[in-house]
């Protein structure tokens, strides 16, 4: 790759409580075979009451701080990408910036792009980098919370939670360069004003994303030997969509699926237990792959795919998609060896149909919780959001 630029560290932040999709099918009676199967997921992340997406944000932030050492005075550029913002005017990163201790010196700002938002942040910190050597980090922040309604057609695949991505020169983890970019004006998914949730056309929204990923897969020469990580609204969907990149590359059937198992799945494995994110859901995956690669779900292989490349293709509805092409850094695996993530979603707290249908109907607070979290929402006082350091 000709820029030595990318992703020093990433952390996340994923919310205490879940939602079993069995629990959600048998209380709406639809045979949980279509979940697990049909849809391909299992479980839910759900944010309560002091989760927001400031405070998940702010959480991966500090995270992503103590575990990469870096000082916050050195961050020169603040981004946050998110579809879930509660002002309109009053940018998120504002208020990151504050609880992260960033000095006043630093560009921060808000990029709404439906799920590409973070990631059109990430190529932006990229330029910002090369534009200008005297400059030393920039952190993208991707927080959301995907949340479609009680009874809807989007319901099992909702999601929440946020992931921090430190941009650098000779990053410790990947570098970045940017591929291919589509753009499409398109009502697929979208959400007006003064709608309590995102008005979606389902098949028609599947339609686009292919689109758009097949548009950016053909505009560069395909490597099969590569890992495929996507933005992922569920699974299944990505399945389907590799299955036609794969066509690109003229394969058959069996060798899609071997194709899939090998070089996609570990991704999505790790994404069937938190939902969709919007804008973090493709990072998310990204630390799935990871993990996979080093936790030794490959073990026989894992030192011929330590430093195997990968594409990372970002779909933002309406619609914009980046495909990225990323390479391991020789030590990547020092800074991977942070991520434990599997666990940590492994130690969220079950939540009934009763207490989730609770939180979406706005009555989180009254959801007896616990929080791992250093930072907590804690109220409003005169239309503002307060923070508390819960340490
Ligand atoms: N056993 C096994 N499979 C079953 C089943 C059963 N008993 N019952 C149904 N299925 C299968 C269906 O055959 C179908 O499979 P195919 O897609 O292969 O045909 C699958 O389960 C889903 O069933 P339906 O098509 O009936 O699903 P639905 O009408 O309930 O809607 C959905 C599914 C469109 C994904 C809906 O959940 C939705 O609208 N989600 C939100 C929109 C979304 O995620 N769009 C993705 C692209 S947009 C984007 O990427 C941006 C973003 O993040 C939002």
């Amino acid at each position: 790759m000709n820029n030595d630029v990318g992703i020093d560290h990433i952390a996340a932040y994923i919310p205490d409580h879940f939602l079993s999709l069995d629990s959600l099918a048998e209380a709406r009676k639809i045979d949980v075979k279509k979940y697990h199967d049909g849809i391909g997921v299992k479980e839910m992340s759900i944010p309560t009451y002091s989760e927001d997406i400031v405070s998940m944000g702010a959480n991966a932030g500090l995270r992503l701080l103590r575990e990469s050492g870096v000082d916050p005075q050195d961050i020169g550029l603040l981004i946050v990408g998110s579809e879930s913002s509660e002002d309109r005017a009053k940018p998120d990163a504002t208020l990151i910036h504050s609880l992260l201790g960033i000095g006043e010196s630093c560009r921060v700002f808000n990029i709404v792009h439906a799920c590409a938002g973070a990631n059109y942040g990430l190529v932006s910190a990229i330029d910002w980098l090369l534009a200008d050597s005297t400059r030393k980090y920039a952190m993208v922040i991707a927080s959301d919370i995907a949340i479609y309604g009680i009874g809807s057609a989007g319901e099992p695949t909702q999601g929440a939670g946020a992931v921090a991505l430190l941009v650098s020169r000779s990053p410790r983890l990947l570098r970045i360069k940017e591929a291919a970019n589509f753009s499409n004006n398109v009502y697929d998914f979208w959400r007006p004003l003064k709608e309590p949730f995102p008005i979606v056309k389902g098949v028609y929204s599947v339609q686009c994303y292919l689109k758009a990923a097949l548009s950016c897969f053909k505009k560069i020469t395909v490597n099969g030997g590569y890992d495929f990580v996507y933005h992922t609204p569920y699974p299944k969907l990505v399945e389907k969509v590799h299955f036609e990149v794969c066509s690109l590359l003229g394969m058959e059937l069996d060798e899609k699926i071997n194709h899939y198992k090998d070089r996609v799945q570990p991704a999505n494995d790790f994404s069937s237990r938190i939902g969709n994110t919007y804008t973090a859901s493709l990072w998310f995956s990204l630390l799935g792959c990871l993990e996979s690669r080093l936790s030794g779900m490959h073990s026989n292989e894992k030192e011929a795919n330590a430093d195997r490349g990968l594409y990372l293709f970002s779909y933002g509805s309406g619609s914009g998609a980046i495909l990225m092409e990323a390479s391991p850094s020789k030590d990547w695996g020092t800074m991977a060896d942070y991520f434990n993530y599997s666990e940590e979603a492994a130690r969220r707290i079950p939540l009934s149909v009763e207490d989730y249908e609770k939180i979406l109907s706005g009555a989180g607070a009254e959801i007896a919780e616990f929080n791992s979290g250093k930072f907590c929402y804690s109220g409003s006082e005169n239309h503002q959001r307060k923070y508390e350091y819960i340490g």
